[in-house]
């Protein structure tokens, strides 16, 4: 564990293609964007760290070698491992194009590796020639290279004949993408087209036609400024045509390309206004939509996931940078024996496996958070309270790892939580998406006994919904810089004579309940003089339903099984626990503690409101007007546990206690969350992995006996154990049956008597 911090790594981005799928090949001019998934190449942190390399990672190798060969450099026999978390939901791989950014990071370490900038304009060219040749010897070529080329430049690409041009996106162009849920084979897809080319050309001809003509409208609509409205009705025609076109491929090659799930969410797109298109081959995964601004996307995008299921995926953002140098190496959280060091050697496992400083974890120290500092938090303070932190391991979301910082008071929660992440990242890991930051300021209007039917008022406000928006915009300019600002408007009929006005606000990575109040005061005014009604209360909802993190596992039974039970026993008798929390809410009550065990833990290691959180979550189990359970487990078809669950996470990672107390920021640090959205997956994984562990628990052996296990090591340690006496003070606690302190320190001093006299026999003292 004792592991040295290695500092080298380059990461690459992954690609999305915007237009100009299949036309490319026949040249015919794309456009592609990088996306910010990243794959990172970097020295392996120990030797067991080491996989043996896939083709594009030795292509990539050795063309990068033979390069500085030639140039007379020294290529040593550096060792690189290649980490690409991001590029997957769960276990299932998005079409970003991973392939690519392996071989672009791997060229990009090596080079970086003889002392060259990979970040360098001149050299990226080099980088590039050399990516593109390892990824077409790698792939046995049929790639148009679009992929390489924003894997290592980065941004977004005018992509014609091999040769690609960076351009600015325009600001009036919104885009972002949509899971439709299915893995795409391109490979076969493009191959199965190719031999259609043969059978029909004339067909085929005419559907290139079209794919080339959609490349250009869209193009030409993409260069040019003016009116929004008109310039997305361009790019309206132009995916229109490229659908068609794919429609035209899929009919005459037989290839699923056009599949139900992506004509439901093209044809949603259309029917709002805005327009949309697989982004890739077909068949799977990613629809691009294009809208005129941030507004209008995330309106649609909540709309699709309620009426239909599909989400867009939040955290995608596109014109990323290429190759770039990272300070610090992916995280690994897999951390066998993690709870057998001491706690200085934690601290250096993680620094090693995070690469932030040793020193940093200092302030994990006793009195890190002065009282000095807390007294300007709240007011009388008199000193401050610590609590336990510790470090959950094994979780894995979308492929990236994560080491989870907890903060409770309760024994076997961490533990737990670990133990039930290495399960689920047997099946894995979890897969998670959030909806987009959205928080609702709510304002109540009270009208007068007589006068203008409550339906006529309300109508009214909603009538002027855009001006209402507008005005809260007003409210938070850098809030609408940083890309959030008001959404949309609600107007809600709450009682005979009152009416409820929502303005849902993206609050991006802000918890938002600052922003939020400003936003409610500062439209009341206008709704009081727009309806003649006064306002009441002006204030944050804490029901915070529209802003989810919804995450799933899947875990094959053999690693459910022990205690004396079958793996597909376990999994039974889960399934039949979830049921109990189902039917009865004095069990989901209970349920849903075990949930916010893991929940609250990371809420408070990370200084965010845990008092919202839990007013959330349980107003969240209740929304239908009866309590439920958040979570619920059931067998699939072959056999493996399925967990899932939504759970609302008004959580950020900027302002509030996440910077000014130091242990929550560095919490943060080692986390490495990207967005608040990424947080609320987090703290979503880390409440279904509770909720796994107790129920396997209780499902089985009941939770006594591991409480009571890891109470005892507690009571052990409080007894002044030390070392291996921990361990086996636990165990006799545990076998006389009394874990209590007076007893623990009897049971000290006789373990302690014992083991000196067997030294004297041995001649060891
Ligand atoms: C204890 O903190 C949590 C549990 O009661 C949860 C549950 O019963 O599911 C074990």
């Amino acid at each position: 564990m004792n592991e040295r911090v290695p500092t080298l790594a380059v990461s690459a981005p992954g690609k999305a293609f915007l237009i100009g799928e299949y036309a490319v090949l026949e040249g015919a001019p794309a456009l592609v964007t990088a996306i910010d998934v990243r794959a990172t190449a970097h020295v392996p942190r120990s030797p067991h760290d080491e996989a043996p390399a896939s083709a594009v990672v030795r292509c990539a190798q050795e063309r990068a070698a033979r390069y500085l060969q030639a140039r007379g450099g020294d290529v040593d026999e550096m060792p690189v491992l290649v980490e690409t978390g991001g590029f997957t939901m769960g276990a299932r791989k998005l079409g970003l194009g991973s392939s690519a950014a392996v071989t672009a990071a791997v060229v990009g370490f090596y080079l970086a590796h003889a002392g060259l900038d990979p970040q360098d304009p001149t050299l990226r060219r080099t980088a590039l020639d050399l990516a593109m040749a390892a990824h077409a010897e790698a792939q046995g070529g049929g790639g148009s290279g679009a992929d390489v080329a924003a894997a290592v430049l980065g941004g977004t690409l005018r992509f014609q004949d091999g040769t690609a041009e960076r351009i600015t996106a325009p600001a009036w162009l919104e885009v972002g993408f949509v899971d439709a849920g299915a893995p795409a084979d391109t490979s076969s897809f493009v191959r199965r087209v190719k031999a259609s080319a043969a059978e029909q050309p004339a067909a085929y001809r005419r559907a290139l036609g079209l794919l080339r003509e959609a490349a250009d409208t869209f193009l030409e609509a993409y260069g040019k400024n003016g009116d929004p409205k008109v310039l997305l009705e361009d790019i309206r025609r132009a995916t229109a045509m490229h659908n068609d076109g794919l429609r035209q491929l899929a009919a005459i090659s037989a290839a699923p390309i056009m599949t139900p799930a992506l004509e439901t969410i093209v044809t949603a797109a259309f029917e709002a206004g805005l327009a949309a298109k697989p982004s890739g081959a077909g068949g799977g995964d990613l629809v691009a939509i294009f809208a005129t601004d941030r507004r209008q996307l995330e309106r649609f995008g909540d709309r699709l996931l309620r009426d239909h299921g599909y989400a867009l995926l939040t955290d995608l953002r596109a014109s990323a940078d290429g190759l770039r140098l990272e300070s610090r190496l992916p995280t690994r959280s897999r951390l066998a024996g993690f709870f057998k060091l001491s706690i200085e050697e934690r601290r250096r496992a993680i620094a090693g496996v995070t690469g932030l400083p040793e020193e940093r974890l200092r302030d994990l120290d006793a009195g890190a958070l002065d009282v000095h500092r807390a007294n300007h938090m709240i007011e009388n303070v008199i000193g401050t309270l610590e609590l336990p932190l510790a470090i959950a391991t094994n979780f894995q979301i979308n492929g990236r790892d994560f080491l989870v910082p907890m903060c409770v008071e309760e024994a076997s929660v961490v533990a737990a939580a670990s133990n039930a992440a290495r399960m689920i990242r047997a099946g894995g890991g979890f897969t998670a998406h959030s909806d987009p930051p959205w928080m609702i300021a709510q304002v109540q209007l009270l009208g007068p006994d007589e006068g203008e039917p409550t339906e006529a008022v309300a109508a009214k406000i909603a009538a002027h919904r855009e001006e209402l928006l507008v005005l809260a915009d007003r409210a938070h300019p850098r809030l609408v810089q940083r890309g959030g600002g008001a959404r949309d408007l609600e107007v809600r009929i709450t009682d005979a004579r009152m009416i409820v006005v929502h303005v849902l606000v993206d609050c991006r990575d802000a918890m938002g309940a600052n922003l939020l109040n400003t936003v409610a005061e500062t439209v009341a005014p206008r709704l009081e003089t727009l309806t003649g009604w006064s306002a009441g209360l002006r204030i944050l909802s804490n029901l915070s339903d529209r802003r989810c993190a919804h995450v799933s596992a899947r875990i094959p039974p053999d690693a459910l099984a022990g205690k004396g039970f079958e793996g597909a026993e376990v999994v039974d008798l889960i399934v039949s626990a979830s049921r109990f929390a189902e039917v009865d809410p004095y069990r989901a009550a209970t349920h849903n503690k075990g949930i916010m065990n893991g929940v609250d833990a990371v809420v408070l290691a990370t200084g965010n409101d845990w008092r919202a959180m839990e007013a959330s979550a349980h107003a969240y189990a209740a929304r239908d007007g009866r309590y439920r359970p958040l979570a619920i487990w059931r067998r699939g078809e072959d056999g493996w546990l399925e967990g899932r669950m939504s759970l609302p996470a008004a959580v950020g990672v900027v302002g509030g206690a996440t910077r000014v107390h130091p242990v929550c920021h560095l919490a943060l640090e080692i986390m490495h969350c990207r967005s608040a959205g990424e947080l609320g997956q987090v703290m979503a994984a880390a409440g279904l992995a509770s909720n796994l562990a107790a129920l396997r628990a209780l499902a089985t052996e009941g939770i006594q006996r591991g409480h009571m296990s890891l109470h005892a090591r507690s009571i052990a340690l409080g007894a002044g154990a030390r070392g291996d006496e921990v361990e086996r003070l636990a165990q006799r606690l545990v076998e006389v049956g009394e874990i209590k302190a007076e007893r623990a320190v009897a049971l000290l001093r006789e373990l302690r008597d014992e083991t000196s006299s067997e030294r004297r026999v041995r001649g060891t003292d």
